[in-house]
């Protein structure tokens, strides 16, 4: 059992025969995949995907290079619009919406390969995701009307407070781009955050760091569920990690779900060790 949690999760069906934790399940779930599938030219990337996360999961989405796992994130970001099949984000519909509607209405990611404002400083990273949520407008800004520094006042707090998470509240001035690469990883998580997100996507958050950042970063994907109560969705090949804070994982093999369960499920799946754990570590 993993020291991050005290006991296995239970996982029990929602009506469509998804599966999220029990303790999740008098509410509906944050995110709800039927059926998803998207084609590009002759080929299929994602086919029939069908997925819930509860309201405070950590849920999993791992698989082969390849796979369509970074692609599921472009369906669920509408980076991508599907060619087949239905997101529900908080119980509504997204068919049709932008990206920037997704984010508002609560979806918020980072990427595979970092994306910040390399020139502009750790603060400002954190500011562009907050502009969302907090009324500045560019007008006001613009003008440095009293509304601009009353909101730039509320907007530099909140975004000392969520660097804090990662104790990087020291580095607010720093160029982004300065930063060591895990440091950089880190500053896009909290980006995310400062979207207020209900569900966060994250693509391979522990890529290129070593295992005492990977154990340093599980520590706070959980702590970040449990301090905001939001829903997680990693996906990521560092098994430790998956194994260790994930609670329903779903693999994904050439576009298609092959098993979906606990981690101890999906340890133990034939299909799952064929395809993608049997071969060391899947990369
Ligand atoms: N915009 C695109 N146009 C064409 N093919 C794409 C596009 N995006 C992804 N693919 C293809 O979809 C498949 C899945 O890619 P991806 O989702 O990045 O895999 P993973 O993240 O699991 O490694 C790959 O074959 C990839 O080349
Ligand atoms: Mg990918």
């Amino acid at each position: 059992m993993s020291k991050f949690q005290k006991e296995p999760t239970k996982l029990v069906p929602v009506p469509s025969t998804n599966k999220i934790p029990e303790r999740d399940v008098d509410k509906s779930p944050i995110l709800e995949a039927r059926h998803l599938g998207i084609d590009f030219g002759g080929l299929t990337a994602v086919n029939d995907f069908n997925m819930a996360i509860g309201r405070t999961e950590i849920a999993g989405l791992i698989g082969p290079n390849g796979a369509g796992k970074t692609t599921v994130f472009n369906l669920l970001t509408k980076v991508y619009q599907p060619t087949r099949g239905t997101i529900l984000l908080d119980g509504h519909d997204t068919a049709g919406k932008t990206t920037v509607q997704v984010n508002k209405m609560g979806i918020a990611r980072t990427f595979q390969n970092i994306r910040l404002f390399s020139n502009l400083s750790v603060e400002d990273n954190v500011k562009i995701g907050l502009h969302n949520h907090i009324g500045y407008g560019l007008f006001s800004g613009l003008l440095r009307l009293p509304n601009y520094w009353k909101e730039e006042k509320i907007a530099h707090e909140r975004a000392l407070e969520l660097l804090s998470i990662f104790d990087m509240q020291d580095l607010a001035n720093a160029k982004a781009g300065s930063l060591p690469y895990g440091a950089q990883r880190r500053l896009e998580i909290v980006r995310a955050l400062a979207t207020n997100p209900s569900l966060l996507l994250l693509d391979e958050p522990a890529a290129g760091m070593n295992p005492s950042e990977t154990a340093e970063l599980m520590e706070n994907i959980v702590k970040i569920r449990d301090t905001f109560q939001i829903a997680v969705l990693l996906i990521e090949h560092d098994m430790s990690l998956v194994m260790g804070i994930c609670e329903g994982i779903a693999v994904l093999n050439f576009g298609q779900i092959i098993a979906k369960g606990t981690p101890d499920e999906i340890q133990n799946d034939p299909e799952v060790i064929k395809a993608y754990l049997g071969s060391g570590k899947g990369e």
